[in-house]
């Protein structure tokens, strides 16, 4: 298990514990956090899974695919530390990180 920190839309943070195997995503929603619709499943075809990691964290992190880049680029609310979490699997280098929900599109 790796303990994650999940910030809610409405600034309430969640200690959530991640299974390795699982993507973040799937965590969060596990986790019962309902800001994170997730409507694609994990496909990467929704960007409904957004998140902002913490600075300087993202080299922590599965590198950014091309898929999720384009996807990102559509969100209103990208920004530079913006990733989907269904891209990112759960590892022991997530722990202690801290994840913010962003705002919905
Ligand atoms: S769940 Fe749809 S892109 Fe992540």
């Amino acid at each position: 298990m790796v303990k994650i920190h999940i910030t809610s839309r409405d600034g309430t943070e969640t200690e959530v514990e991640g299974v390795e195997g699982l993507s973040l995503m799937e965590v969060i929603r596990d986790n019962g956090l309902e800001d994170l619709l997730a409507l694609c499943g994990g496909c990467c075809s929704c960007a409904t899974c957004h998140v902002y990691i913490t600075a300087g964290t993202e080299d922590l992190l599965s590198p950014m695919s091309a898929e999720e880049n384009d996807l990102l680029d559509g969100s209103d609310h990208r920004r530079a530390y913006s990733r989907l979490s269904c891209q990112i699997p759960v590892s022991d280098d997530l722990a202690g990180l801290r994840f913010r929900i962003a705002p919905e599109d």
